[in-house]
């Protein structure tokens, strides 16, 4: 089934009215549409898409299963949005509640008197959490891209070079495979990895540091976001009961994952085990994220998650411990929900590595 007929089958079962997308990743994931500019109106059997001049060949490239139609100056998105939804008998449509601005609203209402404009919250999500085998295998693709970064920077990994060289080496390798940045690569070390999201800096590597280097590639529109921490120099037993201990906690909660238990149980569960050596009070994000044509792909695995575990989500499994003044340590796999566990996608070892 394509993303669009497991759209239509949602929007039937949910009673929705026709519904108007705009938030180009999720217009993206029903069409296969990746310009920067579109509107997709889709009923249980509608399928209508709207762009602008600048993506008229694009689009007719791209687009499957939709109605294509295109304007050009002048006339306006808004305009236009309306004329096609009256030639198509549409008069109520469900917004995405979610990203529509208030004055994208009042412009699409000024300029289409007669239609009513509903917001709706959760419209994609919930069928875009679900992968198919064929997103699976793109995420599958994109982490093995990230697998052989790893094993490229394990050759250049090493005390005396700069935090940015490191960051620069990484982003050129994902680069050579042509494949772009799933998103801004984290690489910092010594004290610096203690900011989960720090800025790469043109601090040295030197003896005693933990380097944490998260980052993803991209391919064909589905993201990898994997993280490894190695140590520069010989790993002491304090680097050794901190990183052993995220990893405990980062296999206990992969190991419960599976259809039906709750996303705040595998959090709570990772928590648990940072516990037996006083580390939880350093683990300050969620444990996991969605993960799919967005590195944020919807949903976390975090204290307070509603999420329960179904086949064919993706999500990222990453505990860290960040100590200030000291530095930090995250592991991350990407995984899949399958009808018994988990897959991990990456498959980089997890090892405490010394370089
Ligand atoms: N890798 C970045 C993040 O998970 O936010
Ligand atoms: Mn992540």
């Amino acid at each position: 089934m394509s993303n669009l007929q497991r759209l239509q089958a949602r929007i039937a079962k949910e009673g929705f009215p026709t519904v108007l997308l705009s938030d180009p990743t999720n217009v993206g994931w029903a069409t296969g549409f990746t310009g920067s500019f579109g509107y997709a109106v889709i009923g249980v059997d509608k399928a209508i898409f709207i762009t602008d001049s600048r993506y008229a060949i694009q689009a007719r490239e791209q687009v499957k299963g939709y109605d294509v139609h295109t304007f050009a100056a002048p006339m306006t998105g808004a305009k236009f949005l309306g004329q096609v939804m009256a030639e198509n008998g549409v008069t109520e449509v469900g917004f995405e509640s979610e990203t529509v601005t208030v004055s994208t609203l009042q412009g699409w209402e000024a300029a289409v008197p007669n239609v009513k404009f509903r917001p709706l919250a959760g419209i994609v999500g919930p069928v875009r959490q679900i992968k198919t085998a064929e997103e699976q295998d793109k995420l599958r693709k994109a982490c093995k891209i990230a697998d052989a970064t790893y094993e490229h920077m394990r050759k250049v990994i090493r005390a005396g070079v700069t935090e940015y060289d490191l960051l620069l080496e990484l982003e050129f390798f994902i680069r050579r495979q042509h494949a772009p940045l799933a998103f801004d690569a984290i690489v910092v070390s010594g004290p610096n990895s203690a900011r989960p999201h720090g800025k790469s800096t043109d601090r040295v590597l030197v003896d005693g540091d933990f380097l944490t280097m998260d980052f993803g590639a991209d391919y064909q529109g589905y993201k990898s976001d994997i993280t490894r921490t190695v140590v520069i120099g010989k790993a002491t037993d304090r680097h050794k009961e901190i990183y052993n201990q995220v990893l405990k906690s980062q296999l206990a909660s992969i190991e419960m994952m599976k259809p039906g238990v709750k996303g705040r149980d595998v959090d709570a569960r990772c928590r648990e085990i940072l516990d037996e050596k006083g580390l939880a009070k350093y683990f300050g994000h969620s444990l996991g994220h969605g993960l799919g044509i967005a590195v944020h792909d919807g949903g976390a695995l975090g204290p307070s998650s509603e999420i329960v575990l179904e086949e064919g989500q993706v999500w990222t499994v990453e505990p860290g411990v960040y100590i200030e003044g000291y530095g930090g340590v995250r592991i991350e796999n990407d995984v899949v929900v399958t009808s018994t566990g988990v897959e991990i996608f990456d498959t980089s070892t997890k090892e405490l590595l010394e370089f």
